[in-house]
């Protein structure tokens, strides 16, 4: 039997949050219930942080009272403190009772990124887990963890290994289901993907590391086959390629969702998702954007549908 691989859709929360033009709550609910036509079923979907840090998100409780409910489908939003969750939680309760809406927390494996990002010291946002975690696994929420710059700053370089591993470890202890390593500034290449995950994998359980990568310089599908290889079965991908870090300049698109399962499937992995489907909601999230999207198998499919429209004798064929 072919091995499941979970593709977690993050390109209406990071990729919508770093674009200049501000996508309506309608155009939003639209990308993600394509995206649900395709077969994602764990879709990052808004952000509950500061409407002045992230506008491009201010609409979040409203998007989580629309939410469709979907069987099958767990929706996620970030949440960075006490006051995020309680932004979450109203919207949740207001919304569908059968939507299933869980948070997410983040922080960075590095002190100067993490500042620009969210305003406090390490320590200090832990502090502000305090908040979420437990709060929110008793409201009945699963809690995902982010450790963003694992790879590498765009204020410090390099970032020691041993200490994403020991941040990810303490957010799987504080009751982070899952913990997801972020390449924030695409940056990473597949030894230190190696590096990395060598030291979380005896210790971690099965299931319970990601892999986020931004594909900056092009290294984030060589970094999934380092993953694979040493057994992470989720990662991370955005839509068409949106995407980036509003507080780490040069952070461009997430990992395209399409790239990610052309390969997997190519590789004879199952995902659920139907490419075609995936293409369309790409297309559409160009639309709503505004601007051709980096996604590299989106465009590939979009010229070959185009071509194919086009070709003499096609009509009325
Ligand atoms: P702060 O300014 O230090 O907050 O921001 P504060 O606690 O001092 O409060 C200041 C004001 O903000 C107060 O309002 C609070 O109520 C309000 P006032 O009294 O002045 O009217 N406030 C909030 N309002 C709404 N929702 C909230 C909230 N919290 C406080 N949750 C804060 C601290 C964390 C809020 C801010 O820094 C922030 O929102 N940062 C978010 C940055 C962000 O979203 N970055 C992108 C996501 S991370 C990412 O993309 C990386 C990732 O993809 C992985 C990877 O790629 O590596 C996940
Ligand atoms: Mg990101």
């Amino acid at each position: 039997m072919a091995t499941r691989i979970t593709v977690y859709e993050v390109g209406p929360r990071d990729g919508l949050q770093n674009e200049a033009r501000v996508v309506p709550t309608d155009g939003k609910l639209a990308l993600l219930a394509a995206l649900v036509e395709a077969g994602l079923t764990r879709i990052e979907a808004t952000s509950f942080v500061s409407p002045r840090w992230i506008p491009a998100l201010a609409d979040s409780a409203e998007l989580v009272e629309r939410l469709p409910s979907r069987p099958g489908v767990q929706y996620v939003a970030l949440v960075p403190n006490g006051k995020g969750l309680e932004r979450l939680l109203e919207a949740r309760g207001k919304g569908h009772p059968a939507a299933s809406v869980d948070a997410a927390v983040f922080l960075s494996a590095s002190e100067t990124h993490n500042q620009k990002n969210v305003n406090k010291t390490i320590e200090e946002t832990f502090r502000a887990f305090d908040e979420v975690i437990g709060p929110a696994l008793a409201a009945g929420l699963r809690v995902r963890g982010y450790v963003s710059t694992a790879w590498g700053c765009p204020y410090e370089g390099k970032v020691d290994p041993r200490r994403v591993a020991a941040i990810a470890e303490r957010l799987l202890s504080l009751g982070c289901w899952q913990v997801s390593l972020g390449d924030t500034i695409g940056v990473g290449t597949p030894n230190q993907t190696r590096e990395i995950l060598g030291l979380l994998s005896s210790r971690a359980r099965p299931g319970s590391i990601a892999l986020h990568l931004h594909d900056t310089r092009g290294t984030a599908l060589a970094n999934v086959l380092a993953g694979l290889d040493a057994g992470i079965t989720t990662f991370d991908a955005s839509v068409g390629g949106l995407g980036g870090c509003p507080y780490a300049p040069g952070a461009s698109g997430n990992l395209a969702t399409e790239d990610l399962v052309y390969m997997l499937q190519g590789m004879g992995y199952e995902t659920g998702v139907d490419l075609g489907k995936l293409v369309a909601a790409g297309a559409l999230a160009q639309e709503l954007v505004g601007r051709t999207l980096p996604g590299k198998t989106l465009q590939a499919e979009l010229a070959t549908r185009a071509r194919a429209a086009t070709r003499p004798g096609k009509a009325g064929a």
